[in-house]
């Protein structure tokens, strides 16, 4: 396999190059803690694997027909196997993700179920923007630290990363925990789930999720492109047993241990767990980015991160987004996608489908009506905003509506959700 073990480290060799890559990654300040963007916090890890499209998609999906807000009475798909759907993650970006969810994802089939695990902060009240029909099981959690063994600190490297091994853990555990949860609700109901997907909350999706009709449950799915020498870990589907493999993220570093896997980031440890899993897999393109806060170099170093530009015609597969004032121009645009490193940065399509954005300054000011335009163009709706002068009252009112759609409510009440929105912590 050729992964790289710390007994086999040709020391001398690789230090020049370590201390390069150490201080160019420590600029970028990549990772945050509890914010679960994982990519590019360490070099080293696994061999270089080339990309493979085993698996394109016939076409672009079309947009769904237009559907009333809570009510939805027509679905994309006629396909009534049954679906589960997790998300993980911070909701900072939801007044622009949620209702793109909510709508390309969780109403795009009749028997979805939802399932949500999201650590509790002062953006958490923005989750009510998910409700709908079908909302099964939410866990909103304060984190607590997870123990760092000697496993785990062997086989997952905290390289580049500020928040290092316990901000990967943190995510690990969202991923594994939302898994669970549907595990027990399938318990509880006696019921079986086809498939179960695994994606962000702050994921903007352009376009509706792709025709489960076309793919193989003999695979797990994965978004192409966003690599960084492993599996795009941002998005996954696959039937229950694939996707035990693909989500156990914590409990599966033991059987890594003891195959001898070392220094591991996180797209390498997803491409491993599915490899000591023996489960088989495919890179599809799927019609969503993740809405970052994060300044990057423009154009993208080698070893960098690619910003796109959410209102690309994309899919953008995951790749890191925002809504862009400064995109670079066709030729330039395609001339640094295509140049990406393909088990690095490239975002699993060709240049022509998707525009960069130049990121180098924090988002605009007008952020909101450049998001607008793209988001009614995508969406066909407005961007709802938060009333920033709501007070206790209002806010705790919306929450307890939003708590009642849910069949279980694993989470701290309205008035604790609220008081961190109002105080901004
Ligand atoms: C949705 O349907 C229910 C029951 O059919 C009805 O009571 C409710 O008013 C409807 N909501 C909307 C927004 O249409
Ligand atoms: C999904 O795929 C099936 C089989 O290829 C096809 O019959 C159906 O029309 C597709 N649905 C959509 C909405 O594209
Ligand atoms: C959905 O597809 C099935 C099988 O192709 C078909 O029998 C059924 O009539 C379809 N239903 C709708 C509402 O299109
Ligand atoms: C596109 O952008 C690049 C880089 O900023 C610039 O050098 C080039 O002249 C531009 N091309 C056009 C056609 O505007
Ligand atoms: C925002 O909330 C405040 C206080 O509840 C209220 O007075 C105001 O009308 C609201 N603004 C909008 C646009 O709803």
């Amino acid at each position: 396999m050729g992964w790289w073990k710390v007994n086999e480290l040709r020391l001398r060799l690789w230090l020049p190059w370590m201390i390069m890559v150490a201080a160019g990654l420590l600029t970028y300040g990549y990772y945050q803690f509890l914010d679960p963007q994982n990519c590019a916090n360490i070099f080293f890890g696994c061999s270089i694997i080339s990309f493979t499209p085993n698996f394109t998609p016939n076409a672009s999906p079309l947009p769904p027909p237009p559907t009333p807000s809570l009510n939805v009475t027509t679905f994309l798909y006629n396909d009534t196997r049954r679906i589960a759907v997790c998300l993980v993650g911070g909701a900072r970006m939801f007044e622009i993700t949620g209702r793109t969810i909510r709508k390309n994802l969780l109403d795009a089939y009749p028997n979805t179920d939802v399932f949500l695990h999201s650590p509790l902060d002062k953006d958490s009240h923005k989750l009510t923007l998910l409700a709908g029909r079908n909302l099964r099981a939410a866990r909103i959690f304060t984190p607590t630290p997870i123990p760092e063994t000697r496993i785990t600190t062997e086989v997952i490297t905290s390289w580049g990363s500020p928040a290092g091994l316990q901000g990967l853990l943190q995510y690990f555990n969202l991923v594994e925990g939302c898994y669970g949860m549907v595990k027990q609700y399938e318990v509880r109901h006696h019921i079986k789930y086809d498939w179960i997907i695994r994606t962000r909350v702050d994921g903007y999706w352009s376009h509706p999720i792709p025709n489960i009709t076309d793919l193989d449950p003999k695979f797990y799915y994965v978004a192409a492109g966003s690599d960084f020498r492993g599996l795009n870990d941002r998005f996954g589907m696959g039937n229950a047993h694939a996707s035990r493999a693909a989500n156990s993220r914590l409990s599966l570093l033991p059987l890594m241990h003891q195959r001898g896997l070392r220094g591991l980031n996180s797209e390498s440890a997803y491409k491993a767990q599915l490899e000591v899993s023996q489960v088989p897999y495919h890179r599809i393109q799927v019609p969503f980015c993740v809405m970052t806060l994060r300044k990057m170099a423009h154009p993208p170093p080698p070893y960098g991160l690619l910003l796109l530009s959410m209102a690309s015609k994309g899919p953008m597969s995951g790749t890191y987004c925002r809504p862009c004032e400064k995109e670079a121009n066709a030729t330039y645009s395609a001339a640094i996608v295509d140049g990406c490193m393909r088990n690095w940065d490239w975002p699993g399509i060709g240049g022509s489908e998707v525009t960069v954005c130049d990121g180098r300054e924090p988002w605009a000011e007008n952020w909101r009506e450049v998001a607008e335009k793209v988001y009614k163009k995508d969406i066909g709706e407005e961007i709802r905003s938060f009333n920033e002068t709501r007070g206790m009252e209002a806010c705790v009112s919306e929450m307890r509506e939003f708590e009642m759609m849910w069949e279980v409510w694993d989470s701290p009440p309205a008035e604790t959700i609220c008081k961190r929105a109002l105080s901004k912590k």
